[in-house]
C-alpha cells in the first residue's frame, strides 16, 4: 500500500446531549461523543484541520504519537504551541511511523479531555494479515470514559486551585452510560456488541476517563491480550484488563461461549480506604450473540460478571505484571539499554504551598495553605501566558532559564514514602507538606539513557499514578509495592523483553522502574494522567537536546505554525474578549 495522507477536519463546538434526565452542554468534536476515530496504516501522513468553534482555547494531543523530529505537532499549550482560541483554526501534522496498535486523541487543556477525544487506530502497512496474531473477524474500539454534567472548564480551575470536589455523573463505555443509571426509572442505553459464534474480536480498549483505573471484564469469555500502548505485547491470557487513564489494551475476544447475552462490565478501582472515597461510577454494557442461529437475543437477561473488589488494586499490579514486549521474527523490537547514563528518583505525592491573593484557601493551624501535586516536592507551574517553552528552546530566547528550576534527581529528603500514616492529616504528614511550584524542567542530551523510579508516595492519598511521557515510549523494567530498594530491586529488572509503554501505571503505594533514550529533540512533558494529579501539578518537562546531524535535530515550525503573537494580534483585530491564553 502506498504512503497516503490522511486528512481530517475537527470542529470543536459545544452540543447539547441529554442523559439522566437532563439536558447538558458539552464540548465535542464533529458533534459526536466520543470523537471521531482516526484510523492510518503504519507509515501514512496525517494532518487534522482544527476548527475552534467552542469558547475555550483548545489544543489536541496526539497520544503515544512519538511524534519524532515532529515535537512542534505534540498539541500541549504553552509548552509546544500557543493554544487555538475560539474562532482560529490551527493543522496538526505528523507521521505514525514505526508503531501499531490502539492510540487515542485527546484535549490538553484542564479537563476538557473528558468530552474531547477519541481513538487513533494503527494497522500494519501491509493490512491486517500481518497481524502478529490470527487475523481478527472484527476489530472494535471500546472507550471507557466519564459522563460530566458540571462545567469542565470550571472543574479545571477548581483543582488548579486545590479543591477536589468535583465528580463525574456517571461513567460510560462507548459514551452510552449503560443501564446501571437511569433517568426517572428508565434505563439509559447502553453500548452492545453483536458477536458470532466461533468468531473472534479484537477490541481495542481505551481508559479515556479522568479520574479512574478501570477493571474490564465480559461474564463468560476470557481475552487474550496482544498489544498495550501501541507495542504488541506476548500474548496474555485473562479473564479482567486493568486500564488506566491514558492507556490503552488490544485484546481477543473469542465469542466461543452458549448462545446468550453478557454483561461488559467496566469498574472504578477506588484507592485504600484511608483516601477520600468518590461516588463510584460502575458501566456496563453487553455482548450478545446474534439471532441467526435460532436463538432470541431479545429477552434473555445477561450474564454478570463476578468483579474484583472496588479497592483490590492487586488485580492491576496482577495484570501489567504479566506484560511483555513480544519477540517476533517480523517485528524487529529496540534492544533494551542495558545501561542507564542518568538515574531520577521521583517520589511522587501531595504537598500545600502558602495561599495567594484572591484565592479560596483552606485555613489549616491558623495558615492558609492550598493543596498541589508533585513530582520530588515540588508542583509545576507555567508562568508565562505568551511564549511556548518549545519556542523558547528553538529560538533560544533565554525564557527557559529565566523560569526554569531543574527536576531534582531525588526527593528533597527520604522518608518511609508509602507509610500509610501520612495519608491522614497529621503531624507526621504535616512535616513532609510544605512544597513549591516552579516549571520544572530536566534537559538531556541527545541519545542519553535515562533511567527513571517512579515511587508512588503515602502523601495525604494512597494512590496509583499512571505516569505518562509525550514523545518517546518507555521499558518498564520492573513494578514493585512499598519502597523501591536499589539493592534489590535492581535485580529483578526485566532486559529480555519489557513492555514499552508511553504510560506506566505506578502501583499505589509502590513504584515502577523505566529506562527510555532521548534521542527525539524537543520539549516533552511528562506527566501523570490522572488530570486531578495533572491540574494540580504532577507533572515536568523533558527537554531533549538536538544530535548532532539534521536527521537528529527538531527542524523548524511548519510554515503556517501560529505564535501566540499571530492570535493576539488577530484578537486585538477582531476587539474579543479573550482574558488569557492559557490552558495549563
Ligand atoms: Cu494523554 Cu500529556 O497526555
Amino acid at each position: 500500500m502506498a504512503i497516503a495522507v490522511v486528512e481530517h477536519t475537527f470542529v470543536v463546538s459545544q452540543v447539547h446531549m441529554t442523559h439522566l434526565c437532563k439536558k447538558t452542554l458539552v464540548t465535542v468534536v464533529n458533534g459526536q461523543f466520543p470523537g471521531p476515530a482516526i484510523e492510518v496504516m503504519e507509515g501514512d501522513s496525517v494532518a487534522v484541520h482544527i476548527v475552534n468553534k467552542s469558547p475555550y482555547n483548545i489544543t489536541i494531543h496526539w497520544h503515544g504519537v512519538k511524534q519524532r523530529l515532529t515535537c512542534w505537532s505534540d498539541g500541549v499549550p504553552m509548552i509546544t504551541q500557543c493554544p487555538i482560541p475560539p474562532n482560529q483554526n490551527f493543522t496538526y501534522r505528523f507521521n505514525v511511523a514505526g508503531q501499531e496498535g490502539t492510540l487515542w486523541w485527546h484535549a490538553h487543556v484542564p479537563c476538557l479531555r473528558a468530552s474531547l477525544h477519541g481513538a487513533l487506530i494503527i494497522r500494519p502497512r501491509d493490512g491486517a494479515s500481518s497481524y502478529p496474531f490470527p487475523k481478527p473477524h472484527e476489530e472494535i474500539p471500546i472507550i471507557i470514559g466519564e459522563w460530566w454534567e458540571k462545567d469542565l472548564s470550571k472543574v479545571g480551575r477548581n483543582l488548579r486551585d486545590g479543591s477536589l470536589n468535583d465528580d463525574p455523573s456517571a461513567s460510560t463505555i462507548n459514551g452510552k452510560l449503560g443501564d446501571l443509571f437511569n433517568c426517572s426509572g428508565v434505563a439509559e442505553d447502553g453500548y452492545v456488541l453483536d458477536v458470532e459464534p466461533g468468531k473472534s474480536y479484537m477490541l481495542r480498549v481505551i481508559n479515556a476517563a479522568l479520574f479512574y483505573e478501570y477493571y474490564l471484564k465480559i461474564a463468560g469469555h476470557k481475552f487474550t491480550v496482544v498489544a498495550a500502548d501501541a507495542n504488541y505485547v506476548s500474548p496474555y491470557t485473562t479473564d479482567v484488563i486493568a486500564v488506566s487513564p491514558g492507556e490503552t489494551v488490544d485484546a481477543i475476544l473469542i465469542a466461543d461461549a452458549p448462545l446468550g447475552r453478557y454483561y461488559m462490565v467496566a469498574q472504578p478501582v477506588e484507592p485504600p480506604l484511608l483516601d477520600t472515597q468518590a461516588p463510584v461510577y460502575v458501566t456496563r454494557g453487553v455482548v450478545q450473540y446474534n439471532r441467526n442461529h435460532n436463538y432470541d437475543n431479545s429477552t434473555a437477561t445477561p450474564v454478570v460478571p463476578e468483579m474484583p473488589g472496588m479497592h483490590d488494586t492487586m488485580v492491576s499490579f496482577n495484570f501489567h505484571g504479566n506484560l511483555a514486549s513480544l519477540h517476533h521474527p517480523l517485528r524487529p523490537t529496540p534492544m533494551v539499554p542495558v545501561r542507564a547514563d542518568e538515574h531520577l528518583f521521583i517520589a511522587l505525592g501531595l504537598g500545600m504551598v502558602p495561599c495567594q491573593v484572591g484565592q479560596s484557601c483552606s485555613k489549616r493551624q491558623g495558615e492558609e495553605n492550598f493543596i498541589v501535586a508533585t513530582m520530588n516536592n515540588v508542583s509545576f507551574h507555567l508562568s508565562s501566558t505568551t511564549t511556548p517553552l518549545l519556542e523558547a528552546h528553538y529560538y533560544h530566547t533565554g525564557r527557559m532559564d529565566d523560569v526554569a528550576l531543574e527536576l531534582p534527581d531525588r526527593p528533597p529528603r527520604a522518608f518511609n514514602f508509602t507509610d500509610q500514616a501520612l495519608i491522614p492529616e497529621g503531624p507526621k504528614e504535616a512535616l513532609l507538606e510544605p512544597t513549591s511550584k516552579a516549571t520544572v524542567e530536566r534537559r538531556f542530551r541527545h541519545g542519553t539513557v535515562v533511567e527513571v523510579v517512579f515511587q508512588s508516595t503515602a502523601l495525604l492519598q494512597g494512590d496509583s499514578n499512571p505516569m505518562h511521557l509525550h514523545g518517546h515510549d518507555m521499558f518498564l523494567l520492573a513494578q514493585g509495592l512499598g519502597n523501591y530498594d536499589v539493592e534489590k530491586d535492581v535485580a529483578r529488572y526485566n532486559l529480555v523483553n519489557p513492555p514499552r509503554k508511553n504510560t506506566v501505571h505506578v502501583p499505589n503505594l509502590g513504584w515502577a522502574a523505566v529506562r527510555f533514550v532521548a534521542d527525539n529533540p524537543g520539549v516533552w512533558f511528562m506527566h501523570c494522567h490522572y488530570e486531578f494529579h495533572l491540574s494540580m501539578g504532577m507533572a515536568a518537562v523533558f527537554i531533549v537536546e538536538d544530535g548532532p546531524t539534521t536527521g537528529t535535530s527538531l527542524p523548524p515550525p511548519p510554515m503556517d505554525f501560529a505564535t501566540c503573537g499571530n492570535y493576539q494580534s488577530y484578537l486585538q483585530t477582531k476587539k474579543s474578549e479573550v482574558s488569557h491564553i492559557s490552558g495549563v
